[in-house]
């Protein structure tokens, strides 16, 4: 759980202290909180981060590993394209009811995609904010904000059964918070603190349920290779990758 907001310089106060406003929290200077989880407010960028391990994540639509990936790695025949049916001249719309750090919405944005995220955590949903908005200006990203890629701070599970027909998407994307144990040496540092603010996500069966209800086209939901369907739903097909698999479920 997030604590507290601080700021890392005196001149990062007043965008700190309206955060904390917003979020209702106590604000800090980050030199005077100990062992929490803070969202700090840095020079360059928000950042959450986890002062017992020494550890940050933040989010960079810009210049960070994921604008590498968009650059090199995020061609339509990666298996997340194939899995929400990307195809040469068919970009479907996504609403990704799981949004997380951004990464796998921003990866099918650059791929041309509209998009809508819905992430329900306040502390994470401002993380995308702030790369949004530092983003918004740049050249590259602002082709993807005129094709939409907006955020909604909500849980998807009362969002999407409200969805109107004209505003259904193609495809809705779900890849959430693993109950599985994982050696902590392989969870990386961004799901690490991600699992120690939100803990493991309960209502994803609901979620699968009121998604297929409401997408045109498909579900997709990410799943860790080997691990068991959601629900033990069986899905039509899935498209797996070295570590991760796509379950593609139809709509109902
Ligand atoms: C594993 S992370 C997603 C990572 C994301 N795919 C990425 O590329 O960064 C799962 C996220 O889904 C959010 N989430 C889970 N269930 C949700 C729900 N019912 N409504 C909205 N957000 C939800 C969690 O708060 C968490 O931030």
């Amino acid at each position: 759980m997030i604590l507290t907001i601080t700021y890392a310089t005196d001149e990062q106060r007043s965008l700190a202290e309206n955060l904390a406003q917003q979020l209702k929290l106590d604000c800090l200077p980050v030199t005077d909180v100990q062992n929490q989880l803070v969202l700090n407010v840095t020079p360059t960028h928000l950042e959450m981060r986890d002062l017992e391990h020494n550890v940050a994540i933040h989010v960079d639509f810009i210049s960070g590993a994921l604008a590498h990936r968009r650059q090199y790695g995020g061609g339509k025949n990666q298996p997340l394209g194939k899995a929400i049916g990307l195809k040469p001249g068919i970009t479907p719309s996504v609403l990704d009811a799981t949004a997380g750090l951004g990464k796998d919405s921003f990866v099918l944005a650059t791929l041309g995609c509209p998009i809508v995220m819905i992430e329900r955590s306040p502390f994470v949903a401002a993380l995308i904010r702030d790369a949004i908005q530092r983003a918004a200006t740049d050249e590259s990203f602002i082709p993807l904000l005129k094709n939409s890629f907006t955020l909604i701070n909500t849980n998807a599970v009362e969002y999407i059964p409200a969805i109107t027909d004209d505003k259904k998407p193609d495809v809705i994307y779900l890849d959430p918070m693993y109950p599985e144990k994982q050696k902590s040496a392989l969870v990386k540092k961004n799901m690490q603190i991600l699992q120690k603010l939100l803990g493991h996500d309960e209502d994803t069966e609901q979620l699968l349920t009121v998604a297929r209800h409401c997408a045109k086209k498909r579900v997709v939901v990410k799943r860790p290779k080997g691990a068991e369907f959601i629900g033990n739903i069986k899905p039509a097909f899935d498209v797996a990758s070295k570590n991760t698999r796509y379950d593609v479920y139809l709509p109902i």
